[in-house]
């Protein structure tokens, strides 16, 4: 028996007896080679139990799922013609094997933990689980998959992000379904990501939807709709204009995310005076609020710092959008978009109209006063267009 027939059989033992964590593949024989390492971790798809297998080239990841003995024969293959080492990460031990570039002698050594590592529950591959699938012509055109149907590399984040976008969507359309399909609009559609995943996703779970995608620049809304006309997204369009100047008719949810400063607060008022049920927006560069910020006691130890300045000024600005919706009639959560991720442009504002407000008008108003007052802010632009 081989020394890589041992390394497998270790493999077998501490994935049947559920300790195995993962494995990495690297070292390679051919350094210049695209690929440059292989990311092995158990899932399960469709009930069986499974090695998912990220290859990482240069610029891209690709993932392949085995099952086991496929996978053996896999490793098998990479060890005896890629790669020189390989490393088996288990909840009591890991488990090294290497080959000698130069003598070929290969070793196994094996080192116990000190403590035993708590297995995570293995669940499904995360990308399989993702709610949209990889293979749709717009995430290829819009570069976010391969010809192959991969997510790139470059954007995977983008990617998670659409994914995190329609799965909170998903969440509100559980709360407040639409009986007979409904009409998005979709402030600042910029490149479609969000839109073409959002119009995408409810597709696949049946929902009639009309999508308007508003956009001031006139390249994004063409490429948009051919892209759209290439995906038959019949319900789908983008139509060039300015949120300040569009006129909304019949909209049930409005969308804005990353609107740019003011631009968040043009939709957000367009959405009041609609009287949309929902009003969704992630706002960006909060700067109209941050020149005015003058405070005489003692916030001012904040917000001479810059940087703290910043980010009074993010904070009172959707507190105030917060306040304005609720005071509208609006049920109103902030949120962050992704959880790991705190940063500004990641915090969603959702509002849901509703016939049982308790809020009152006065009250919010007040409390806007009173916080502009302890702020030394004038100004707050949605508050003056509303
Ligand atoms: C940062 S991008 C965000 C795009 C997209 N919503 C997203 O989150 O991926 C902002 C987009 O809003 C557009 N935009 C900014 N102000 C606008 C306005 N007043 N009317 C229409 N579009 C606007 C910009 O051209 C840009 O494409």
């Amino acid at each position: 028996m081989t020394k890589i027939e041992d390394f497998i059989d270790l493999i077998n033992a501490a994935f049947k007896t559920q300790v195995f964590i993962k494995i990495t593949i690297g070292n390679l024989r051919e350094k210049k080679s695209y690929l440059k390492n292989i990311f092995i971790k158990p899932v399960f798809i469709k009930e069986n139990a499974m090695l998912s297998f990220v290859y990482r080239y240069q610029d891209k990841d690709v993932t392949k799922n085995f099952l086991l003995d496929e996978a053996n024969s896999t490793i098998k293959n990479l060890l005896s013609s890629f790669f020189y080492n390989a490393e088996l990460y288990t909840t009591t031990e890991n488990i090294y094997y290497t080959q000698d570039a130069k003598t070929s002698k290969e070793k196994i050594v094996i080192k116990s933990l000190e403590k035993t590592i708590v297995q995570k529950e293995i669940t499904h591959d995360k990308q399989k689980q993702r709610l949209l699938s990889t293979n749709s012509i717009y995430l290829k055109a819009l570069g976010i998959t391969s010809a192959e149907g991969n997510v790139k590399a470059a954007m995977q984040h983008k990617y998670k992000q659409i994914n995190k976008y329609v799965e909170i969507i998903d969440g509100i359309l559980k709360e407040t379904p639409f009986a007979n399909g409904f009409n998005v609009v979709d402030m600042g559609s910029g490149k479609g990501y969000l839109t073409f995943a959002l119009y995408d996703f409810l597709q696949s779970k049946k929902i009639a939807v009309k999508i308007n995608g508003i956009e001031l620049r006139e390249e994004l809304v063409k490429k948009c709709n051919d892209i759209a006309h290439q995906s038959t997204f019949d319900g789908l369009q983008f139509t060039q204009g300015s949120i300040q100047d569009v006129e909304l008719t019949a909209v049930d949810m409005l969308i804005a995310l990353h609107a740019c400063d003011t631009a968040t607060d043009d939709a957000i008022a367009k959405g009041i005076k609609a009287n949309a049920s929902f009003i969704i927006c992630a706002p960006c560069c909060h700067k109209q609020i941050r020149k005015q910020i003058s405070p005489t006691n003692a916030l001012q130890n904040i917000t001479k710092h810059g940087i703290l300045l910043e980010r009074q000024a993010e904070m009172i600005t959707d507190t105030i959008r917060a306040l304005i919706l609720e005071a509208h009639g609006y049920k109103t959560k902030v949120f962050d978009f992704i959880e790991e991720e705190n940063t500004p442009k990641n915090v969603l504002i959702v509002g849901r109209k509703s016939k049982f407000s308790d809020i009152g008008f006065n009250d919010n108003m007040e409390k806007i006063a009173a916080l502009k007052n302890l702020f030394g802010i004038k100004e707050h632009y949605l508050e003056t267009i509303i």
